[in-house]
């Protein structure tokens, strides 16, 4: 798939940086590419009772579903490290709701650093209500 991979690794990292994470000092910024072409940033939002957290990739998704977008062609995910992050079970089955196993998935890292994966590789026979 043909598409501007370090665009949308740079709008991971930049949106990093309103990340709130208090408690875990673990700062995560999300980019979902849309089929249509429009990206969607997320960061991650911490929150005292810690269970209510909202991971980066969510935020994202919530922020394009909640506009109306459901079509997604890639998503990159850069946390706090230079080594990769990749999103955490939740996240991957939240993914896996509005997209199929070749969505690609970006880890970095920084923009030169990264993996690149999908989410079928990511999530093998995800759950899906038929
Ligand atoms: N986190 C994300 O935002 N995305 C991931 O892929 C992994 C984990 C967040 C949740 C929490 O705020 C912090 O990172 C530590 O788990």
């Amino acid at each position: 798939m043909n598409f501007d991979r370090k665009a949308l690794l740079h709008a991971a990292m930049e949106v990093r940086k309103f990340s709130y994470a208090p408690f875990s000092n673990f700062h995560v910024g999300a980019a979902l590419l849309s089929a249509n072409g429009r990206i969607f940033t997320g960061c991650n939002i911490e929150n005292s009772a810690y269970s209510p957290t909202l991971c980066a990739e969510r935020c994202a998704v919530a922020k394009a579903v909640s506009e109306g977008v459901r079509d997604f062609i890639a998503i990159a995910i850069v946390g706090p490290e230079e080594s990769t992050t990749t999103p955490c079970g939740v996240c991957r089955q939240v993914l896996y709701e509005f997209c199929d196993e070749n969505l690609i998935v970006l880890c970095g890292g920084t923009e030169d650093h990264y993996t690149e994966t999908t989410l079928g590789a990511l999530l093998p026979n995800g759950f899906r209500l038929s």
